[in-house]
């Protein structure tokens, strides 16, 4: 039985207590990626890679550059959810498929490369913030793809961005944004916080 995605979405925990003895396999691992890129980024950059930490050697070494957090050790496997910088340059390679399928015309790609290309590159900030941007939507569809699956996922911030970028090799263009555990959880997880009430924290205009 499918759960529908106000259930996943209201059925999610963040797990901290994975189960180290159910693995994944390396195609659930493809199909979670898949997934995640289905999330929206601007002009359609999709200006991300996803790094599956899955070994156990490669997972001690994240391990330690994550705090030593135990679920890095557990989980089957760990995205290292990187945002990358420059996306305008890739933009023309990263829109061909919608043109090549008859979404876009391609005088219609030109300018939206056009557009970025003006307000990229001497902008540092919007670039940074279009990694985050979309480094942020691909982990969270990332998340419900998993829930989707049986799976469990909690999503992490803890770690040591420099030690990660070194031991990883990323290149200099990609911000490692999130991790992403993902398994099957263990007994003795929390259920889903309470969250602010809706009143709260919306606004009516
Ligand atoms: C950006 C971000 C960073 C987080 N970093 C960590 C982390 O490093 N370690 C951890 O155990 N949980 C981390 N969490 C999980 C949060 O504590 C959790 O999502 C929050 O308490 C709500 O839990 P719930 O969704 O299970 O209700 C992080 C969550 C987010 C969104």
């Amino acid at each position: 039985m499918s759960l529908s995605i106000q259930s996943l979405i209201e059925s999610r925990v963040s797990v901290n207590h994975f189960d180290p003895a159910r693995p994944v396999t390396d195609a659930d691992i493809r199909e979670l990626v898949r997934l995640a890129t289905r999330a929206p980024s601007a002009f359609n950059f999709q200006n991300w890679k996803f790094i599956a930490v899955r070994t156990p050697a490669a997972k001690a070494q994240l391990k330690a550059i994550a705090y030593d957090q135990q679920k890095v050790a557990d989980a089957a496997v760990t995205f290292i959810i990187c945002g990358t910088l420059e996306a305008h340059k890739t933009l023309p390679h990263a829109l061909r498929p919608a043109v090549e399928a008859g979404i876009m015309d391609q005088t219609v790609a030109d300018t939206w490369v056009e557009f970025a290309t003006a307000a990229h590159p001497a902008n540092p900030q919007l670039q940074r913030d279009e990694a985050i941007r979309s480094a942020s939507l691909a982990a969270m569809t990332l998340m419900l793809a998993a829930e989707g699956m049986g799976l469990s996922s909690c999503s992490m911030v803890g770690f040591d961005a420099a030690q990660l970028a070194d031991t990883f090799e990323l290149a200099g263009n990609e911000i490692p944004v999130m991790l992403v555990t993902v398994g099957y959880a263990a007994p003795g997880n929390w259920p889903q916080k309470p969250r602010r009430p809706v009143e709260e924290v919306i606004a009516l205009v």
